[in-house]
């Protein structure tokens, strides 16, 4: 832990352990509130999950169409689909983010990925493609934290199925296309020093024990801080951090806002997205742990055509007049929601929903447009992770200076 903030740091931040899950809005005050933390995101009695009331409760601050323009102004170019369309609906001080920019500074990055699966679920692929588009747009470096020791507690996995998870993941990260000379990624059971396999290791614990999960916020709280990371930011204490990622990650990030100033750090921005949602609909996140509920970055075209035109909850009617009658549901359909995250065109897009929502396309046809959209991603995603070799990984995973990073 040596690379990180003192000691000091560390013993605040677990200080009230329970506050930080209970303040998750997971709270279970009523069996019928909506549950929307790290571990779990369900909404209230099978209806849709309510991003307003997410907003208030967490305390943070709805992203309007005033940071579309402003990014837009600042950046010199097109804002991303996901800023455009709202898939990023939340942040925290982003404005301030910005401020910094405008002002001729910069900031740096930080996302991750906690190895859970072999492969990434299209899900996945929102934060980290919004995060490409971000170190593109800002030009602005960039860590990513892979946290193979907080799945290793919660998933029961051994350090060394989670290592593999890990190596296994990063591809698929890098195939987003990030810039090796902006671009740091670490895992915790390498980077940050090992401790937490020695405590496995020295004290034998098992995913029983509540040790390892007390204490891991603070891992992921201290890559927000840049004098975690010497080999890059030294001697460069106050730049600002921003990590993109879904809105079931913002409890690390309150108690890490809530930490920072205490201990004489800047608190780390946000900005935050909505969930891509499951094939069954939008009660829940597209999740890893649920493989029916989820499109992987390795699935063929045939498995995604399968998938889709099996599980992918519909908002058409239940015959052709009804349908033609009353036209498709568009507040449900998974297909029209999904075709809002990956078709990029939005003259096609409003054209199909204007047509399924007026009875004059059927579900089949928009699902086959759905298949293509997602064939064509997915493929994309396989030439270039086809290219990512265990060079390119140990060299984006070297840690190195980047003396490129900010022009
Ligand atoms: P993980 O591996 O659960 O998820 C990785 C990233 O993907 C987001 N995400 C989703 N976004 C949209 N729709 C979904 N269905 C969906 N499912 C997951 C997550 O919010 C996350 O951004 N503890 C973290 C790893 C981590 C991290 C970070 C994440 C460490 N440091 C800093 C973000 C920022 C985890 O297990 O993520
Ligand atoms: N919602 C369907 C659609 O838009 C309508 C439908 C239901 C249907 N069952 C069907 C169409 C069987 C053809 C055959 O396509």
């Amino acid at each position: 832990m040596s690379r990180f903030p003192s000691s000091q740091s560390t013993s605040a931040m677990v200080e009230e352990p329970t506050k930080v899950v209970s303040a998750g809005g997971g709270d279970r005050e009523g069996e019928d509130e909506q549950v929307v933390n790290p571990w779990e995101v369900t909404a209230k009695d099978g209806g849709k999950i309510d991003y307003d009331k997410l907003i208030e409760k967490f305390g943070c601050q709805r992203l309007d169409e005033s940071f579309v323009r402003r990014v837009e102004r600042l950046t010199g170019r097109p804002a991303h689909v996901f800023l455009r369309r709202g898939v990023f609906f939340a942040h925290r001080d982003f404005n301030e983010i910005l401020d910094v920019y405008e002002r001729g500074e910069k900031f740096f990055l930080y996302t991750g990925r906690g190895p859970s699966s072999e492969a990434l679920h299209l899900g996945h692929l929102v934060p980290f493609m919004f995060t490409k588009y971000l170190q593109d747009a800002f030009k602005v470096p960039l860590v990513i934290q892979l946290t193979d020791d907080e799945k290793c507690m919660w998933k029961n996995l051994t350090v060394e199925e989670s290592k593999r998870l890990a190596c296994e993941n990063v591809k698929d990260i890098i195939a987003c296309g990030f810039d090796i000379t902006r671009t740091f990624i670490f895992s915790d059971f390498s980077y940050v020093g090992g401790w937490a396999s020695q405590v496995v290791g020295i004290f034998g614990f098992t995913n029983e024990d509540h040790i390892g999960k007390i204490s891991f916020p603070p891992v992921q709280a201290v890559p927000s801080f840049p004098s975690s990371f010497p080999h890059l930011f030294s001697g460069k204490d106050n730049l600002r951090c921003l990590i993109p990622c879904a809105i079931d990650q913002d409890p690390y990030f309150r108690m890490t806002r809530d930490v920072a100033p205490r201990i004489g750090y800047q608190k780390p921005a946000l900005i935050e997205s909505s969930f891509f949602p499951a094939l069954q609909g939008e009660t829940g996140k597209m999740s890893a742990s649920d493989p029916n509920s989820a499109i992987y970055v390795t699935d063929s075209s045939k498995d995604i055509k399968n998938k889709v035109n099996r599980y992918a909850f519909s908002g058409g009617q239940d015959s052709i007049e009804n349908h033609r009658k009353y036209g498709a549901n568009l507040e449900v359909d998974i297909p029209v929601k999904y075709l809002g995250f990956f078709l990029e065109d939005d003259a096609e897009l409003d054209h199909i929903k204007k047509e399924y929502g007026a009875g004059r396309m059927l579900t089949g046809e928009i699902k086959k447009r759905l298949v293509e959209v997602l064939s064509e991603l997915v493929e994309r995603h396989r030439k270039a992770r086809a290219l990512v070799t265990d060079e390119v990984v140990d060299a984006f995973m070297a840690v190195r200076p980047l003396p490129l990073m900010f022009s």
